[in-house]
């Protein structure tokens, strides 16, 4: 120990020789920590999201340990610390209500602590982008390890897929196809080993997403939780976030304009899931990057979905790694001259050196570009009068024949009136219709469910139909498919114009031309409009009001308003 101003943040904690550096390193050392650790070397934080209410993230402790592994080796000093879990399996009313809470704890446990850099430990959907949110508002070099994929399902000696065989599955249980033992066999064989859904759904996405954007290490998005291959991948990343703080590799230096763009590329060539849209929107709200919804569109547009995974395709994440993982992907966009091939990742390389040798070793999971698994993927970006702030669907998730459409309405006021309706005998539905639900987006079911893919109405279903289009302010798991257009902004629970359509309206979509058409005339919304009241909530404050009052619109990111913004000048000058 020394009283030289050392070059890290830490330093203004561990590195003084008065009364306040004595308190800091002397309850430290009650954790059997020797003089050396205090000696002005990078201290890196392990913001760990494992819980075992979060099955997904239950494994990341031994993570954790093998990042901290690469830590000491490399000369720094690694303190793990717990941040809240969200599991989306257990947690009510749904995982996103809580995904801008995690990202304050992650941002104020940063801020408040003698921390240098950091490695962002997650898995399960919501906790990738709180995580990246809360280190981007701090602005310190930052590197995410993902959990990984579990292992493919297996029933019957076929593949299934964490939610997308659970909705067939639950389908064929409603109309009488499977009985409840088989409903209960399959339950026993779809999460076989440690890891988050291995179907492309969100929790996968976002560890494409982090991966695209540059945020992690090659390879971070598909190698299996259980392959000791993810271990290495942990112990090397805590070699080089050590490295990331002596080269003062910040993550403003990562996330530019040009990482989110490749990012958006990516997830349209993987299928990736809608949910993607309003975190990455938040990710750079955070950042300073002006991100719109609209960059979905312009961006995506024309990318062809090129991995053929659940929900969109035939396999999973387990034959997306041994096909050759994301590398594979982001070459052969590169290729194309879809990637910006100069944006740094956190290796210190750029996206291009670190894929222009990925092999592609299956090229019916991870099709070449002249035969992809859809021709325009990406996310399409919906507009009209129904939706004049924007909805999204995803082209390579819905029935082709449905991209076109005029139907007759059939309104749900809220998740409550859908239930109490959807299995009724009596209601007035066939496959032409359009299922409409409102009260379902960030402020009206506060967090916005993935109730957006309602499920079909039985008397539907044992016609043989799969698919309807339905439309909604919610959002919709990864996982799942159909139809079906979500986050329509402004949300009804805001008065947009969703609120205002009921039974009975035909509403028009056409995919191609991005529209989104309610066929009521403009004097009879106006008359609606006018006649519309808030809907009443029963809020009882907490944390939940704190949501309602701040949270912003989907086609915005859904963050809380006041958290917008970088705060890392904040967070340097504090330490000093
Ligand atoms: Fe955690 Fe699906 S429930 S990723």
């Amino acid at each position: 120990m020394t009283d030289k101003k050392f070059e890290y943040r830490s330093a203004a904690w561990f590195g003084k020789l008065d009364k306040d550096g004595f308190v800091h390193r002397s309850h430290m050392r009650n954790q059997g920590l020797p003089d050396h650790v205090f000696d002005g070397r990078p201290i890196i934080g392990i913001c760990n999201t494992w819980s075992e209410l979060t099955p997904c993230n239950a494994h990341l402790r031994e993570i954790a340990e093998r990042v901290k592994r690469g830590v000491w080796e490399n000369g720094g000093f690694p303190v793990e610390f717990p941040v809240t879990s969200t599991g989306e399996s257990n947690m009510r009313p749904t995982a996103m209500l809580f995904r801008n809470l995690v990202s304050m704890d992650v941002e104020e446990s940063i801020r408040a602590n003698p921390v240098d850099g950091v490695v962002l430990l997650c898995g399960c959907d919501k906790t990738t982008p709180a995580l990246v949110m809360g280190a981007a508002s701090c602005d310190v070099p930052a590197l995410v390890v993902s959990g990984g994929p579990m292992l493919n399902g297996k029933y019957q000696g076929k593949d299934i897929g964490s939610g997308t065989d659970l909705w067939r599955f639950s389908e064929q249980l409603k109309i009488g196809a499977i009985n409840q033992r088989a409903f209960m066999e399959v339950e026993s064989c779809i999460a076989r080993s440690a890891g988050h859904c291995m179907t492309m759904g969100t929790a996968s996405t976002m560890a494409s997403m982090v991966e695209a954007l540059g945020l992690a290490l090659p390879h971070n998005a598909a190698i299996p939780a259980v392959d000791s291959r993810r271990l290495v991948l942990a112990h090397t990343a805590g070699r080089r976030i050590v490295e990331m703080v002596r080269e003062d590799l910040r993550i403003s230096k990562i996330l530019t304009r040009k990482a989110f763009e490749n990012a958006i590329r990516v997830n349209g060539a993987v299928g990736g899931s809608t949910n993607a849209v309003i975190h990455l929107l938040a990710i750079a709200g955070r950042i300073g990057v002006k991100l719109v919804l609209d960059d979905w569109d312009r961006l995506g547009r024309n990318i062809p979905t090129l991995v053929d995974l659940m929900p969109s395709g035939r396999f999973l994440m387990e034959d997306f790694y041994y096909a050759g993982g994301l590398p594979a992907v982001i070459r052969s966009l590169a290729e194309q001259d879809l990637i910006h091939r100069d944006a740094l990742t956190v290796n210190g390389k750029t996206i291009w050196e670190n894929c222009q040798d990925s092999p592609n070793w299956d090229q019916e999971v991870i099709r070449p570009f002249q035969r992809p698994v859809v021709e325009h993927g990406g996310i399409a970006v919906l507009r009209g009068n129904l939706a004049p702030e924007g909805a999204v669907l995803k082209p390579s998730a819905a029935s082709p024949h449905l991209l076109c459409h005029r139907g007759r309405a059939v309104v749900f006021e809220n998740i409550e009136h859908y239930k109490e309706r959807i299995n009724d005998p009596a209601l007035d539905v066939d496959e032409s219709c359009i299922l409409v639900l409102k009260n379902c987006g960030p402020k009206g079911y506060p967090g916005m469910a993935e109730v957006g893919n309602m499920g079909l109405p039985p008397k539907v279903l044992k016609r043989g139909v799969t698919d309807m289009v339905r439309i909604s302010d919610a959002r919709m798991s990864g996982t799942a498919f159909g139809t079906v257009v979500l986050h329509v902004c402004p949300e009804a629970a805001v008065g947009g114009s969703l609120a205002l359509v009921r039974d009975g309206d035909l509403i028009e979509l056409d995919v191609e031309k991005r529209l989104l058409h309610l066929e009521v005339s403009e004097e009879v919304l106006a008359h609606r409009r006018a006649e519309w009241r808030v809907p009443e909530a029963e809020m009882e404050g907490g944390y939940q009001q704190l949501y309602v009052q701040h949270v912003t619109q989907a086609s915005v990111g859904a963050d809380f308003d006041f958290l917008v913004g970088c705060r890392g000048h904040a967070v340097r000058r504090e330490s000093h």
